[in-house]
């Protein structure tokens, strides 16, 4: 007999050639049925959606037909025919079924219904639930919309390293990459490590950001993205950091503030109108799922204005609502670092819409940021979002090598490790800025879960890196 190719479930139910031959392959969702009839839900990943499989009992081998299990792997050729029943238009009439993998019954996404947390324990398999399918589907689409969005815009995708000898960030949460044998470590007579034997000849780490060889490349291109994991050993255990996330970085030459927060705005709603337009079912399944105020909030956000909010002008509400009886877990006064409960309630409560934050103090944000006139701000830019708190963080930087210098001395940062920067700054310097952000902050926000571990396929944070 003439093999029939493979559909995809996705492909076929957009079909409506009722009458054809046709091969399914995927995994049981549910078994339903009778003596005389079974219905089979049958989904291979393509979509949110299962194909119904209808098998005559008596037509196939009992011995077979009990290994169709919850979770048991199948190829099933049989007729599409219109289905009434079904929820979608076309079932399939099974004339041959294979079962390519059975599935015992202790298959830990037997039952429906299991916590996040019991998901998590087993992150191995739920990717085979409806949530996460839904959720990873959505996860590429961005990556889709971000490459379009710079792309068509003239950005180069710029790839910076990994592994590098500097802490852009400057906050010492930095994973050590080393060969060395650490049962056996060389120490000088200072009690210091000795990294000139080992691999790199010098201390590194995963990299925090890659914003300082970002900066490298757009001061040559003119205007670069970066997508690429990032690294922090920061000790947080919340619903919203990772130890291993992926960043993307944009950075331009000749911009400036306003400019800079034009493109936060344009490109965050640009992401947010393609989930809308691209990942309808997963959206819909979603909202009535998870959050059923999700596709509503997606809508609002790109077509609302975003507030662009002074810090100043920001720590004046939130001392207002503290005179007004609002309680925080937090104190707060100007130089203070906004916790996540302050920024929910500017963005949540207050104004009712995403917030762009800029000239922060100082002394609260890196050394790079551009300084202001008043000698104590600097022009940073936080974007701020409902449910998420701060999505980007980026600024202007500071284009005069002078001043540059003098920061990266009060700050005390390392300075041999960073004359390839101070370069930009030495030849040719440009006025120039660019944010980071938080991809699985983004994809949070697009699938309304409520947990970062829940959006990444294989979450690393303190005491977990079991997959
Ligand atoms: O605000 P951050 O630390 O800024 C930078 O790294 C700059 N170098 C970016 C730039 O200007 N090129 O981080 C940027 C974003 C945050 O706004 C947040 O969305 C995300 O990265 N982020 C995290 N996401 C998950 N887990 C963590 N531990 C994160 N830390 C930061
Ligand atoms: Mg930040």
């Amino acid at each position: 007999m003439e093999k029939i190719r493979r559909t995809k479930i996705v492909d076929l139910l957009k079909r409506e050639d009722y009458g054809s031959q046709v091969c399914v392959k995927g995994w049981v969702r549910t078994k339903r049925g009778s003596k005389a009839v079974n219905f089979i839900a049958l989904n291979d990943g393509s979509t949110i959606k299962n194909v119904q499989v209808v098998a005559d009992v008596e037509k196939f081998d009992p011995e077979m037909m009990k290994l169709i299990t919850t979770g048991a792997c199948l190829s099933v050729v049989g007729e599409m025919v219109q289905s009434i029943g079904s929820g979608q238009n076309v079932e399939v009439q099974a004339s041959e079924i294979e079962v390519l993998g059975d599935c015992p019954a202790d298959y830990p996404m037997q039952k429906k219904g299991q916590t996040m947390e019991y998901m998590r324990q087993h992150a191995h398999m739920r990717l085979r639930t409806n949530t996460f399918g839904a959720v990873f589907r959505i996860r590429h689409n961005m990556a889709i919309a971000i490459h379009k969005f710079f792309h068509d815009k003239g950005f180069y995708y710029f790839h910076t390293p990994l592994i590098t000898a500097s802490d852009c960030e400057g906050a010492g949460e930095m994973f050590q990459v080393t060969t060395k044998n650490l049962y056996d470590l060389k120490k000088d007579e200072n009690g210091q490590i000795i990294y000139s034997d080992d691999f790199f000849g010098k201390m590194t780490s995963l990299t925090v950001s890659g914003q300082l060889e970002g900066e490298l490349g757009a001061t040559a291109l003119g205007q670069i993205y970066t997508f690429g994991p990032t690294f922090r050993a920061e000790n947080s255990n919340t619903p919203r950091h990772l130890a291993e996330f992926w960043m993307i970085e944009p950075e331009v030459c000749f911009i400036d503030l306003p400019d800079l927060m034009d493109l936060e705005e344009e490109f965050i709603k640009y992401c947010v109108q393609w989930a809308l337009d691209n990942c309808q079912d997963d959206l819909e399944f979603l909202n009535k799922m998870i959050d059923n105020g999700l596709i509503e909030r997606l809508k609002g956000v790109v077509s609302t204005d975003f507030v662009r909010l002074p810090y100043t002008e920001g720590i004046r509400i939130l001392e207002d609502a503290v005179k007004n009886g609002r309680k925080f877990e937090f104190p707060v006064s100007w130089g203070c670092d906004l916790a996540s409960e302050h920024e929910r309630y500017l963005v949540e409560e207050h104004f009712k819409k995403p917030v762009i934050m800029i000239d922060y103090p100082k002394d609260i944000k890196a050394f790079y940021m551009k300084q202001n006139e008043d000698g104590k701000t600097v022009q940073g830019t936080d974007v701020l979002f409902p449910q998420i708190g701060e999505i980007i963080g980026g600024s202007v930087r500071e284009e005069s090598y002078e001043k540059l210098m003098k920061r990266i001395d009060e700050m005390n940062i390392p300075m041999k490790d960073m004359w390839w920067y101070l370069d930009t700054r030495k030849y040719g310097s440009c006025p120039h800025g660019g944010f980071g952000l938080g991809f699985e902050r983004l994809i949070l926000f697009v699938t309304g879960m409520q947990n970062i571990r829940d959006v990444i396929p294989f979450p690393r944070t303190p005491k977990t890196a079991e997959f």
